[in-house]
């Protein structure tokens, strides 16, 4: 296995799980990370075999040499209009600058292509930043997990184990998908080092029919 697989976002939650699947299949990981991220999260990276590059995500010279030799650039980031849209452009730009042949933007959501416009706003900041991905000469894939089943149990207060209570919307039917974050990993992990991944990928998740009894 002789894929680069280039990773922004590899500090956080769900991009070290990434990187982690990644370098149980033997890839090799260059992670890209900011000048001032937290070293213990670096030095955890670096014990997995991990290739760290600092740089500074708007010196595209500099993040255009980050990427370059990459099999894929795949992007974990997580933010508001600043990173998913502003950065991960930059990081766009940059792969294709590079030459990098594929390119896997944060979406790690719903299927927001069925969504209409105008109801959430990370939705709406995904489907934004694919129509400046439809335009650029790199094949991209999105991953579409549903939710992350842990956050079903806090942020989504949905599964509450400790008040043994299921909730629910309107009249019960309405239909959830969700994935775990590890699954979604290990999906994103294969996607990446996959030149033949197709450009939407919709994970056989979980799907939450009926909520409530
Ligand atoms: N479907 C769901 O239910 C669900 C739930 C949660 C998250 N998500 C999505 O999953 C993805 C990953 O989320 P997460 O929870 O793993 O995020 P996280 O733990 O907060 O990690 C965010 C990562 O982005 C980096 N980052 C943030 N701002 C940056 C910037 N301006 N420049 C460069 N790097 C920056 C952070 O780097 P530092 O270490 O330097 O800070 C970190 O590596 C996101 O797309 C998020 O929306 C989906």
């Amino acid at each position: 296995m002789d894929s680069l697989i280039v990773v922004a976002g590899a500090t956080g939650d769900l991009g070290h799980r990434i990187v982690t699947a990644l370098r149980q299949r033997n890839a090799p990981v260059r992670a890209l990370v900011r000048p001032e991220t937290d070293p213990a999260k670096i030095d955890r990276l670096t014990q997995q075999g991990v290739q760290v590059q600092p740089v500074d995500f708007s010196d595209s010279v500099a993040l255009t040499r980050a990427c370059a030799g990459a099999s894929c650039v795949l992007s974990a980031l997580a933010g508001l209009r600043e990173v998913i849209i502003d950065t991960q452009t930059q990081l766009l730009n940059a792969a294709v600058a590079a030459g990098v042949p594929r390119f896997i933007p944060s979406d790690f959501a719903s299927d927001y292509t069925q969504q209409a416009p105008g109801l959430n706003r990370n939705f709406d900041l995904r489907r934004e930043l694919q129509a400046i991905i439809d335009q650029a000469p790199i094949a991209a894939t999105s991953i579409l997990n549903g939710a992350f089943a842990e956050v079903l149990t806090y942020n989504i207060p949905l599964l509450d184990f400790k008040q043994q209570q299921v909730g629910y919307w309107e009249d019960a039917d309405w239909q959830i998908d969700f994935t775990t974050m590890d699954d979604t990993a290990a999906f994103t992990a294969a996607a990446a080092l996959d030149p033949t991944t197709p450009a939407s990928c919709a994970l056989p998740a979980f799907s939450l029919v009926r909520a409530s009894w």
